[in-house]
């Protein structure tokens, strides 16, 4: 299952890149449900250098306590921004992957200084492949408002810092997005802010999603569905940012790669791992083409190395 799950992969990959993807976009193409607008620049050079300098020229951008509605609304946004703006050596982005089982990377991922994880995914029972130590969670606006997640009493959220995100249309202020998220995260969010005055958690500005979309689209010979990128792609630009060194754990999927979601769940779908609603085979195809590490490295052990942009020179 494995081998021939290994095939579809490069398959669509090689699609990707040519320009010619089919399986994983027809049939949703007419969709807009975020009122993207094509920005008509010419497509990008992507050089490795192109492609990280377009993703350093997207800054982070979270919400800020005199923005508005939130400042008026009486929401305590943190004054300091996330992690003080550290900047780290070494950092790790560990997927939620399906193929992180048996591979045995915790204690490698924990050498890491700095340990980011997505939405729900536990370390608690699967530590030798995943690790056990956590310095940051992206959050999808779900996981932050439906109630069996337990965002405001599950300890996993705590003593962390967390950017959380929810999509906006193409073109909304935050007025218009604080009146129709995806997901009711507001006032869960403002509840938060009240029982943990000194938690380092932000909301990103969802004009960064887009920015990042128009990155993707942009070096892509074809057009890109329109939905904001994963989790997974704002952890390795957020990472881009701060670390001097970025290191991602089951992204470009290795050869223990099968139709498995997730390491902590039961249950399969490609999808997952080849992009159902986000762009994700352009996501990785990216992130194949900005990695200096070995075929080794990312095939057989299962990782990507990236440097840091904050030093490039663009
Ligand atoms: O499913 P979830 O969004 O929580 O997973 C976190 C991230 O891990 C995803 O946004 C995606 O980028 C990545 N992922 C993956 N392959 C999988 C599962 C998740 O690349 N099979």
């Amino acid at each position: 299952q494995s081998r021939e799950f290994r095939e579809l992969v490069l398959k669509e990959f090689h699609r990707v890149l040519m320009g010619d993807s089919k399986v994983f976009t027809s049939g949703l193409d007419h969709q807009n449900t975020y009122d993207v607008k094509y920005e008509r620049d010419s497509p990008m050079r992507n050089t490795r250098k192109d492609i990280l300098c377009a993703l350093r020229n997207v800054e982070l951008r979270t919400v800020e306590t005199n923005d508005e509605p939130f400042s008026r609304l009486g929401f305590r946004i943190p004054p300091s921004p996330l992690q003080g703006n550290r900047m780290y050596n070494t950092c790790a982005v560990v997927m939620s992957a399906g193929a992180l089982l048996g591979s045995r990377f915790g204690k490698f991922i924990d050498s890491h200084e700095m340990v980011l994880r997505f939405n729900n995914a536990p370390t608690e029972n699967y530590t030798d492949d995943v690790g056990s130590k956590t310095t940051f969670r992206i959050l999808n606006s779900q996981v932050v408002s439906k109630p069996e997640y337990k965002f405001l009493e599950d300890p996993l959220y705590e003593d962390v810092s967390i950017l959380i995100w929810d999509p906006a249309n193409y073109s909304s202020t935050l007025e218009d997005w604080y009146e129709h998220p995806d997901f009711p995260l507001f006032s869960v969010y403002k509840r938060l802010l009240e029982k943990r005055p000194r938690a380092d958690v932000h909301l990103l500005n969802p004009r960064v999603l887009w920015q990042l979309w128009n990155v993707l689209q942009q070096l892509s010979p074809y057009r890109l569905r329109r939905n904001p990128p994963s989790s997974g792609f704002l952890g390795i630009w957020f990472a881009l940012h701060r670390c001097k060194r970025v290191r991602v754990f089951e992204y470009v999927p290795s050869v223990r790669a099968t139709k498995r979601c997730h390491y902590y769940l039961q249950g399969d779908d490609p999808g997952c791992t080849l992009g159902a609603w986000h762009p994700l085979a352009q996501e990785k195809a990216l992130a194949d083409r900005i990695r200096d590490n070995t075929d080794v490295d990312v095939f057989q052990r299962g990782f990507i190395d990236i440097p840091g942009v904050r030093k490039m020179s663009c």
